[in-house]
């Protein structure tokens, strides 16, 4: 893909060249979409400045670990690891580390890497990823840590690319940042208010990855959904998605996160319109309980939330559904965990992501009275899970005989006889191995279904 970062920024990126060309670097990842889609951009980075990616730490130059916040337990991963990193710095001298994500967007925990791991070398946050080539070479030049955090998105990141080589689906942020302020959430505190990115900007990212062979988008922002209210020419995220929709080539939008108080009528008759957005919706809900809902601040009801999800299916009826569901949050009653169970089983999710209220300190969810005991956290959490996968595998299990539209990923990573992919229900598929096959939509028979996947036979017709 062209180079389209200013010429000063390149002026950096040729000076690490030279310096460092053919170093190896490492990357690792916590977190969301958004952490994924930066670490992508942080790669491209290193390797236009020449680096070489490995995956083995013994032989990397350059260790960078990409942070999240969201839950206590995110957090004492990255913890753990830098402690064990202290060892191999020990071992070797000059290897660099550098912290960067959520965790460094927030002071408290900047401040507790800095303090107890100061052999960490570089710190900066989720607005600043451009800046890595000028902290490399102010790195070079001696033994500190060098830290640079903005709180806010600068525009300049906008040219930062990702490497698509034989990538047969690609993130696209859209926007930035989040004002909802949900009571229990970190993530306005690190990734900071929301800033959305010119249509023009977009599409034309959009169309350079089709170019390099791209067939499904995967568009990305903490709420979707309002999308464009803030831009001079303001402009909805259903606009977004017609417009996404002409580019030729390209086969199938996704996108997440959407929040269900700001689904617009005009973005479910998109489902009716848009033949190429993905047959899936991940519509997180927290909680079934109005109660609980409205100590989240989530402005919606469960009626609300039943009324969209009818909507949507009466477009497209085998649409599949997927939420993230919390338990545990302060106050949460017996009889509030009952209506969340009883919402999940009558919605009928094809995929849920659920998790233990973690306290999060800066939010205003962290001082609430009746924090939940971790026992009781933990036995319904099981009592969730347990619904939530019953149902999963029956909603599998009606697929099997059925044909899909696979889209190939690429080689298993257990098994090398098999390859996955995703169907536009975005359901994980196993089948067997073909190489010409991989990057391309295919029709598949799926022949057998578990609770987290497929299994499926390709029907060799190239879509
Ligand atoms: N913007 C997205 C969510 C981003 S965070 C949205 O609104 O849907 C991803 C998920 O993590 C949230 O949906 C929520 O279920 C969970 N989460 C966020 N904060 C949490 C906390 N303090 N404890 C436990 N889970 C949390
Ligand atoms: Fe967090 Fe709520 Fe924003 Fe999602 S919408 S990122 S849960 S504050
Ligand atoms: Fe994502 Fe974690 Fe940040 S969930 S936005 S990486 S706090």
């Amino acid at each position: 893909m062209t180079n389209t970062l200013n010429k000063e920024l390149n002026v950096f990126i040729d000076k690490v060249k030279d310096n460092h060309g053919g170093e190896k670097f490492m990357i690792e990842t916590h977190g969301c979409q958004m952490n994924e889609h930066d670490s992508d951009k942080i790669k491209w980075l290193m390797e236009s400045m020449g680096f070489v990616s490995t995956e083995d730490e013994k032989e990397a130059d350059y260790i960078i670990i990409n942070t999240c916040s969201v839950r206590h337990s995110a957090e004492d991963k990255v913890i753990g690891r830098l402690g064990r990193l202290k060892h191999l710095k020990k071992t070797k001298k000059d290897l660099r580390v550098g912290v960067c994500g959520c965790m460094m967007q927030r002071k408290v925990s900047r401040d507790f890497v800095l303090e107890k791991f100061p052999f960490v070398d570089l710190i900066f946050g989720t607005n600043n990823i451009y800046r890595l080539p000028q902290l490399i070479l102010a790195s070079d030049e001696d033994n500190d840590v060098h830290v640079e955090i903005e709180e806010s998105y600068s525009n300049l990141d906008n040219k930062l690319r990702t490497n698509i080589t034989n990538n047969q689906s690609a993130y696209i942020n859209i926007m930035y940042g989040c004002n909802n302020f949900c009571t229990y959430c970190i993530v306005p505190y690190t990734r900071g208010r929301e800033v959305s990115r010119e249509l023009e900007d977009i599409l034309d990212e959009a169309k350079a990855l089709v170019e390099d062979g791209v067939k499904e988008i995967i568009l990305l922002g903490q709420n979707v959904n309002s999308y464009g209210k803030s831009l001079d020419n303001p402009i909805s995220f259903a606009e977004l998605l017609r417009a996404l929709h002409e580019i030729e080539g390209l086969e199938r939008i996704n996108y997440m996160t959407s929040h269900p108080k700001d689904i617009s009528d005009d973005l479910i008759n998109c489902y009716k319109d848009l033949p190429k957005l993905a047959n899936y919706l991940h519509l997180p809900v927290q909680s079934g309980s109005n109660r609980v809902l409205k100590l989240m601040n989530r402005h919606y009801t469960r009626e609300d939330y039943f009324e969209i999800i009818d909507k949507v299916r009466k477009i497209r009826p085998d649409i599949a559904l997927s939420t993230d569901i919390m338990v545990g949050f302060p106050d949460e009653t017996e009889e509030d965990f009952l209506d969340t169970l009883d919402l999940v089983k009558r919605v009928e999710y094809d995929n849920a992501f659920t998790f233990l209220y973690s306290k999060r300190e800066g939010t205003r969810a962290y001082d609430m009275e009746n924090q939940i005991p971790k026992e009781v956290k933990s036995e319904r959490f099981n009592r969730l899970l347990e619904t939530v996968y019953g149902i999963q595998n029956k909603k599998n299990q009606k697929l099997v005989g059925t044909e899909q539209m696979v889209l190939i990923e690429g080689q298993s990573k257990n098994n090398p006889e098999k390859m996955t992919g995703r169907t536009d229900t975005f359901k994980l598929v196993h089948m067997p191995y073909d190489e010409s096959k991989i990057g391309t939509m295919v029709k598949v028979r799926i022949q057998s279904a578990n609770t987290f996947s497929l299994e499926g036979d390709l029907i060799d017709i190239e879509k």
